[in-house]
């Protein structure tokens, strides 16, 4: 989280005050109007906020009609969500290497790209664009789709488009790490109508059909789906958030620049598939050994982290989907369904070397927005002595 204050606790007093705390109302429509604010400010047509990203990493391959039978690719370098939202659509999860920017390489989700695959997850990794134009051109090639992973870049952008509008589909979240929060939160973009109409069925299947008009134009027939929610606090605080985003961006990306003007001649940093669209959550050093990553990142006042060490984000941690269970249910879980028998992934510890090599030599510092001109300097000193 980095900035919340005043206008986000008077927001939240309000609804609480009006008491309309559900989200289809007749007050305040917090939810409502912050998807009207969504549209305008990320250039999308129809979002849909609910409860978390991988509720909107889950409703949006719901809405390409993926489920079992079907692959879909991820980077061997995301958090666990992504892996799981493609177990939950019931399809299995492909792993692909990751460039040297750390997202999805292109040439990898090539090679293993099937018959059976029908969606790639680029994932724009702390707020680093993905290379989307080659993976988009994939996309067409095969006839496949694209569902943006945006989760860890709200606001960033790849060549003038915001981050989750590029693909099919991109799914935001709104957790309290997220450049914006609403503690927890998530938001699915789309331009298409079928995909937004089933992701809006299978995200509230219980309540959609009765509360509102929400299915005034919707031509998809209702089915049981899940239960993802959002309400008007959340919505209220997220309005506030999206007011302060492109202001949180400019200074990320300020204080990234000023670092990486700074410190040219004596870091080597990681590339850009698109430096203007990145975040600036994070300034990314490469190191050419992995001894060399590690004791830098612990030297006095850097405060750095080494992603091979960041758990859940590395494949070889994603410990039910290394053992292949994706359900409690054995009759549930997709990686025992018969549709999915010839195409359960032989996964390993060591499928995707680059990748681990890559994380392994990579640290992470992270970027302040609100940084006073020493304090952003003390930690560029701070860079060069440890160098
Ligand atoms: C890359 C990525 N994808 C998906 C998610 C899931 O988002 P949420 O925690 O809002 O469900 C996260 C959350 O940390 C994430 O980092």
């Amino acid at each position: 989280m980095y900035r919340i204050g005043q206008e986000e606790i008077d927001a939240v007093a309000k609804v609480i005050e009006q008491r309309s705390l559900f989200k289809i109302n007749k007050k305040l429509q917090e939810t409502m109007h912050a998807e009207e604010e969504m549209k305008a400010l990320f250039g999308t047509k129809y979002p849909l906020l609910m409860t978390n990203g991988y509720a909107a990493l889950t409703c949006a391959l719901i809405g390409m009609g993926i489920g079992p039978g079907d692959e879909v690719i991820v980077p061997a370098y995301t958090y666990i969500s992504t892996a799981m939202a493609v177990v939950s659509a019931g399809a299995m999860p492909v792993i692909a290497e990751v460039d040297e920017t750390l997202t999805l390489c292109p040439e990898d989700t090539e090679r293993k790209i099937t018959p059976r695959t029908k969606a790639i997850i680029p994932v724009h990794i702390q707020g680093f664009p993905s290379n989307m134009d080659a993976l988009m051109a994939l996309a067409d090639k095969y006839g496949i789709k694209v569902l943006e992973d945006a989760c860890q870049a709200d606001g960033g952008s790849y060549h003038g488009k915001r981050l989750g509008t590029v693909g099919h589909a991109g799914a935001l979240s709104f957790n309290y790490y997220k450049v914006i929060t609403a503690g927890e939160g998530g938001a699915l973009l789309t331009d298409d109508k079928t995909i937004f109409e089933r992701a809006l069925i299978y995200h509230d299947s219980s309540a959609v059909a009765y509360f509102g008009n929400q299915l005034e134009d919707v031509e998809t027939h209702l089915f049981c789906g899940s239960e993802f929610r959002t309400n008007e606090i959340s919505s209220a605080i997220l309005r506030i958030q999206m007011k302060r985003l492109d202001g949180i961006l400019a200074d990320l990306r300020r204080n990234k620049r000023a670092m990486m003007e700074a410190l040219a001649d004596v870091c080597s940093f990681i590339p850009s598939h698109d430096i203007e669209g990145d975040c600036g959550t994070t300034l990314a050093l490469r190191f050419d050994t992995a001894e060399k990553a590690a004791a830098f990142s612990v030297a006095q006042g850097i405060g750095g982290t080494v992603p091979i060490n960041t758990g859940k984000h590395v494949y070889c941690n994603w410990t039910p989907i290394m053992n292949k269970v994706g359900a409690l249910h054995p009759l549930m879980d997709p990686f025992k369904m018969e549709a999915n028998r010839n195409i359960v992934p032989d996964y390993r510890a060591d499928m995707c070397p680059k990748t681990l090599n890559l994380l392994a030599r990579t640290v992470y510092i992270s970027i302040d927005p609100d940084w006073t001109e020493e304090a952003r300097q003390a930690k560029i000193e701070a860079i060069r002595k440890a160098l």
